[in-house]
């Protein structure tokens, strides 16, 4: 189907930034359209020494997150999974109203109703009531939710191959092969 190739990636002002680059680094073989939040830029600027330019270089087509016009906000705009990588808790929030007032909230409202594959990776530790209500209900959405919670037992060396682990993860999530980081008893 057309749009088997296209992936969607939305950045946002969760901590983690260094994620959301890795896995556009990995989905080089795919149509990338990438999305990044003015509070996604914000923690970018605290957190790395990357640019929006060095992520820029990273997608086939990039928007800005007030152009809600964009084509991937309409539900005729077909594509193989949408990852919002890191997901923050406003975004979180957003959108378990329905609310769509930025390009990421609207293509996840679309991605919810169109029942197309959604993965959000949130960063936040604790999780307070609230944060984990709102998983919940975007969970009984179809959304799959998996947290930037590295494993262990792939003896992880440094702070890449835990970022290795969470990204390989993530693809498996969108269903894209990887031999990113090691597997249980596969080492
Ligand atoms: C340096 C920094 C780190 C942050 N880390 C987190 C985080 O780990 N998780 C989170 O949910 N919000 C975090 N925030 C707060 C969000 O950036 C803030 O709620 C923002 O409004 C999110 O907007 P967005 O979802 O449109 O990107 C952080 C903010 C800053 C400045």
């Amino acid at each position: 189907m057309k749009g088997d190739n296209r992936i969607v990636v939305g950045v946002t002002g969760a901590s983690g930034t260094v994620l959301a680059f890795r896995l556009l680094e990995s989905l080089k073989n795919f149509e990338r359209h990438l999305i990044i939040s003015d509070g996604a830029k914000r923690v970018m600027a605290a957190e790395t020494s990357l640019t929006v330019e060095d992520f820029s270089r990273l997608a086939e087509h990039v928007y800005e997150d007030s152009d809600l016009a964009a084509p991937v906000s309409s539900g005729s705009f077909r594509f193989r999974s949408f990852v919002i990588i890191p997901c923050s808790n406003t975004t979180l929030a957003k959108m378990t109203t329905g609310m769509a007032d930025t390009l990421i909230t609207r293509v996840a409202a679309v991605s919810m109703k169109e029942r197309r594959r959604m993965v959000i990776v949130p960063r936040e530790m604790p999780l307070s009531s609230i944060y984990i209500e709102n998983m919940l209900k975007l969970s009984l959405n179809g959304v799959i939710v998996a947290p930037a919670m590295p494993g262990y037992y792939t003896k992880p060396e440094t702070a890449g191959d835990m970022v290795n682990f969470v990204v390989s993860r993530v693809l498996d999530l969108m269903g894209i092969d990887n031999d990113m980081s090691g597997r249980w008893k596969d080492y």
